[in-house]
């Protein structure tokens, strides 16, 4: 009996040990290969930086709900940017306020004169939120602080000088993104302010010179204009810049999404090559998205996967959100203008398993591909596809919950259909379906779906229009389908099982 007992407490603890965050029984909903705190409430991203191997998330947290409340910066990190280790929390609420989104970047020249014995410092820009200037109606509760580490990030000390940035007079002011600008030796911030972007130069991280406003007048405005980040890119060996801003509410399809301009940056002023407005992601969780500093010539961008509009009441306990796959961005030109391409990062390639491939597969009505597939709620699918007819994929189980992606020929768009896939009526705008427009002029349609299980995230055409959703199906999504009323035969499928990235 005791040897049967400790057999069995053996197994709990080993299979405990062997599946990582995979708690599927209590915990239906818990991403597997995407970042989620283990309890408590997340939002954006903060302070992403690679240093010296290891990549650092930080993430709007708070640890005492599964809802918004007093803001710190969590901690997480990871070798490959797939498997995340929970690390103390960074960043407290202090005399100053709550800690809200902002970047870190390595003081390398140690501008900023944190650094000691030659060691460059970690520096933090992030705003502090005050909540009692805010109850007091003051328009000046958010400014610009700064903290530094010299532990890579372990600990950090405030700066006895915050703010470093006060507050001019604007509700809101926050979200400072920072980075070096080699042509003119200084920093700069990109801060969202109200209804538009504002910039800053700095020689050393404390002292803080306005050099121009962008956007009043430009893009969407449907809500407040939120995180933005400034990316110096390439393109056919030319640079070009590109100027993400989150807002929220007025996406495309309902609620908190991310738009950007690609134009060009001269150290004091961004000049937008068009005037079109441009989404990064046309789904309805990818918000507050930025990028990591210290990548090199890599730009690659986490966003948080949920959306304002329901994020406080999706179906989780006893955690809430997760953050999106990390994403390799690039330039693409499709006609005149400059587009903005997202695709999973490479290393997530570590977590394939079993594929395959079928070619030329004939869709007449509906294809059930689980038999050939095995059934798995993690996997990676890449399709060809002519642009000819119409076609959904369907990710289903045996309750029915539904969840529809697809391609419809007479508006040239992509879709996701989340309005049956399960729980959905924890707020009325979740259930509905979401399009975004084909950018591509190309004949066949190439598709990348990456599903976990709670989320799908869409990259079509090599990236140049992508959507993310998360979804609460009742049981696993663990079938799936081809349809296609009118009929088509496609060309190559490949689908790949994923593992789960344990943490
Ligand atoms: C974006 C945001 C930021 C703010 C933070 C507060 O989601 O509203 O503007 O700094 O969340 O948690």
């Amino acid at each position: 009996m005791r040897n049967l007992l400790t057999t069995i407490v053996l197994l709990a603890v080993l299979s405990h040990l062997a599946i990582g965050q995979v708690k599927t029984g209590s915990e239906p909903h818990r991403p597997q290969f995407h970042f989620t705190p283990k309890a408590h409430w997340m939002n954006d991203p903060n302070g992403m930086v690679y240093l010296n191997g290891t990549y650092h998330l930080f993430f709007q947290y708070y640890p005492d709900a599964t809802v918004w409340g007093p803001m710190h910066w969590g901690h997480a990190t990871s070798k490959d940017m797939v498997s995340w280790q929970e690390q103390p929390i960074a960043l407290y609420p202090d005399s100053l306020g709550w800690i809200f989104s902002g970047s870190a970047v390595l003081d390398v020249n140690n501008t900023s004169g944190f650094g000691t014995n030659g060691k460059a410092p970690l520096v933090a820009i992030f705003t502090h939120h005050n909540q009692k200037l805010e109850k007091a109606k003051s328009d000046k509760f958010q400014y610009q602080s700064l903290a530094y580490s010299l532990d890579e990030g372990k600990t950090w000390t405030k700066y006895a000088g915050n703010p470093v940035l006060p507050n001019p007079g604007i509700v809101d002011f926050r979200d400072p993104k920072v980075r070096w600008y080699e042509p003119q030796k200084k920093w700069i911030m990109t801060l969202a302010t109200k209804d538009r972007v504002t910039f800053y130069s700095s020689p050393n991280l404390k002292n803080w010179t306005k050099e121009s406003e962008f956007g009043a007048d430009l893009g969407a405005h449907g809500g407040v204009w939120e995180c933005p980040d400034l990316l110096a890119m390439n393109h056919n060996g030319k640079k070009a810049w590109v100027l993400l801003v989150s807002m929220n509410p007025g996406g495309p399809n309902g609620g908190s999404a991310t738009q950007y301009f690609v134009g060009d940056f001269d150290g004091k002023t961004f000049k937008p090559y068009s005037t079109t407005t441009k989404w990064m992601d046309y789904g309805t969780d990818n918000y507050a998205g930025v990028t990591f500093s210290n990548t090199g010539t890599r730009t690659i961008l986490m966003g948080w996967m949920s959306n304002w509009q329901y994020a406080r009441e999706v179906p989780t306990d006893p955690w809430r959100s997760a953050t999106t796959v990390p994403r390799e961005l690039a330039l693409k030109e499709v006609g005149k203008e400059l587009y903005l391409t997202s695709m999973p990062v490479k290393e997530l390639d570590k977590l394939n398993g079993k594929s395959t491939t079928l070619t030329n597969v004939p869709v007449r009505e509906q294809v059930d591909l689980t038999a050939k597939t095995g059934k798995t709620t993690l996997f990676k699918l890449t399709l060809l596809a002519p642009a000819t007819s119409d076609f959904s994929l369907v990710l289903a189980n045996e309750q029915g919950d539904e969840l529809v992606i697809g391609y419809e020929k007479s508006t040239n768009s992509y879709y996701i259909d989340r309005s049956k896939s399960g729980k959905t009526d924890f707020e009325k705008g979740f259930g509905k379906r979401h399009t975004a427009p084909r950018l591509s002029t190309a004949n066949n349609l190439s598709l990348t779906l990456l599903a976990d299980v709670a989320s799908v995230e869409l990259f079509a055409d090599g990236g140049l229009t992508v959507m993310t959703d998360i979804v609460f199906p009742e049981q696993p999504l663990n079938k799936l389908f081809i349809k296609s009323e009118t009929g088509i035969s496609i060309p190559r499928l490949t689908f790949t099982r994923l593992s789960a990235a344990g943490q």
